[in-house]
């Protein structure tokens, strides 16, 4: 397994011969929901390539960029079983270096949701997204449906900007008790973990009362909500029922349409989603 943080060193294992590379961008801190994007890129391109970076430029001046959370060797090692063949670790030098100046900017799905409450995150995404495409060149990247927002902005991106690489979602992986795996569950202290799982029951509880034929995004917003006011802990920073292409907020509920949450347990903010398929 190559480990490098030099550009020109993954653009040479990329371009070696023409086979398929598949591609996982991540934050690093791995578990298992980052492992099925690269078990999927395993199981469909001839290599996988995996960057780690911690990209400062999606984090807000008060979020958590100093804590969050950090572990290469362990990162390493678990990438080396799974057979990957390329991490690419850069630093913030290779990245922005001196001088940098340039953003890439999606602008009408990036407003709402996430967009709305961390107002400079996804310029973050879509700038360093594009570049860690740009080096690897990969013929397929992987993203989770975990974030949801996330692999619509890229889907938009990758369209608008005809960047050459087919963007491929994987379900989220969860806990046995249904919390949605993510780094930043290991802030949780242990009240806060108990009660964490109620994102993804209060999405099932929704989902089963749109099976059983309720219609009004309304109704099924303040069902979600009653559910996770019941206890005074988790605070909701917002709960939507969207069109899963534009985002625009639904009165009406259709197939397909997105159900998502962000709720803060203290200062953790944790987030889920559901796609409703009318069965
Ligand atoms: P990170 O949070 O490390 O996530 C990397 C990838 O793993 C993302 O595509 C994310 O959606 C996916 N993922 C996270 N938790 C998951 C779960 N429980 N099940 C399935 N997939 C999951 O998302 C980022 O990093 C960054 O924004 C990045 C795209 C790397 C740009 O910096």
């Amino acid at each position: 397994m190559i480990i490098t943080d030099n550009i020109q060193e993954v653009r040479a294992a990329r371009w070696r011969d023409a086979a398929d590379w598949g591609f996982v961008p991540t934050m690093g801190y791995l578990h298992a929901g980052h492992l099925a994007l690269v078990a999927e890129a395993k199981a469909n391109n001839e290599h996988v390539a995996v960057s780690i970076y911690v990209n400062p430029t999606q984090f807000a001046p008060d979020e958590d960029l100093s804590t969050y959370p950090r572990d290469m060797e362990r990162d390493l090692e678990l990438l080396r079983a799974a057979g990957v063949d390329l991490v690419f670790t850069p630093s913030d030098e290779v990245m922005y270096p001196a001088g940098f100046q340039t953003s890439v900017l999606v602008k009408g799905v990036t407003q709402m949701l996430e967009g709305a409450s961390r107002p400079t995150h996804f310029e973050g995404v879509t700038t360093v997204v594009t570049k860690l495409l740009n080096i690897v060149q990969p013929t397929r990247a992987y993203f989770g449906q975990k974030d949801a927002q996330q692999t619509i902005v890229v889907r938009r991106m990758v369209q608008d900007l005809n960047i050459n690489s087919e963007i491929v979602i994987i379900p989220t992986m969860r806990e046995a008790d249904g919390l949605a795996m993510s780094s930043r569950n290991k802030y949780l202290d242990e009240q806060q973990r108990a009660l964490a799982p109620v994102l993804r029951q209060s999405l099932l509880a929704a989902e089963k009362a749109l099976n059983a034929g309720e219609r009004d995004a309304i109704v099924i917003r303040a069902l979600i909500y009653r559910m996770i006011a019941a206890d005074p802990l988790p605070e909701i920073d917002y709960i939507s029922v969207a069109d899963p292409t534009t985002l625009a907020e639904l009165d009406e509920i259709e197939d397909g349409a997105l159900l998502s949450l962000a709720i803060f347990f203290g200062k953790t903010r944790l987030i889920d989603n559901l796609i409703w398929k009318n069965a």
